[in-house]
């Protein structure tokens, strides 16, 4: 299969059957999330895997009631650094330097570039682009879950401030961004599975400027 045959097999999954995704294909999921590339590398995000059914039904209510949060097996969340610091940053590229067997102060330079940057825009700009980074990996995640033939539900529809207070993510000092349910389609309970997909025409989405 390509992959926009995956992208075509893919859909939004109203219902889910409550089978279970085994291990190796969550885990293939999440090294692909891991994998996804972000703004000078700092991966300013997290991803929580949860399958505790007694916190997902706790979920399930801040999240607007939608059933795939408990009839899928697996939750996973992309929390985003709520902000950046010139700590958090250092500490990413001392352990980029360490991998890469280089001096520490080779990325010096661009540490403080970077900084400098960053550091007049405020928290609230560093906690959007921090979740911007999330979204990266989150697509390459729903992605990873169409090619392993496992169904997967976008979701923005949920309480993010209920949701960092139920898993303690502002101590962590993270925000929930956006969560993916992982699961198996209820093709005779799903209103939404022979539904034809929508998209954009070409002529319309992409413009050629030659
Ligand atoms: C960031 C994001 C948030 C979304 N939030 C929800 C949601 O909370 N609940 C839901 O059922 N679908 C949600 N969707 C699914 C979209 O409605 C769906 O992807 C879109 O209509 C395209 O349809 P398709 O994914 O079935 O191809 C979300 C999608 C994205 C990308």
């Amino acid at each position: 299969m390509s992959l926009l045959e995956d992208l075509n097999w893919r859909y939004a999954t109203k219902k889910m059957n409550g089978e279970i995704v085994p291990q190796d294909k969550v885990d293939y999921i999440l090294e692909v999330a891991r994998l996804a590339p972000s703004s000078s590398g700092l991966q300013p995000y997290r991803i929580f895997v949860i399958t505790n059914r007694e916190l997902l039904e706790k979920i399930k209510p801040i999240s607007w009631d939608q059933a795939q949060i408990t009839d899928g097996s697996h939750l996973l969340v992309w929390a985003a650094w709520d902000g950046y610091s010139h700590n958090s940053i250092s500490e990413v590229f001392e352990k980029t330097t360490a991998e890469r067997g280089i001096p520490t102060e080779a990325m010096d330079d661009y540490k403080a570039r970077l900084w400098g940057m960053y550091e007049p825009l405020g928290s609230e700009w560093h906690a959007t682009h921090a979740a911007k980074q999330a979204y990266i990996s989150f697509a390459l995640a729903i992605a990873a879950a169409a090619e392993q033939k496992v169904d997967a539900t976008p979701m923005e529809g949920f309480d993010m401030n209920a949701l960092d207070e139920l898993l303690g993510l502002r101590e962590k000092g993270l925000k929930s961004v956006v969560i993916l349910p992982l699961g198996y389609r209820d093709t005779s309970g799903d209103w939404l599975v022979n539904l034809k997909k929508y998209r954009t025409p070409n002529e319309e989405f992409i413009t050629e400027l030659k």
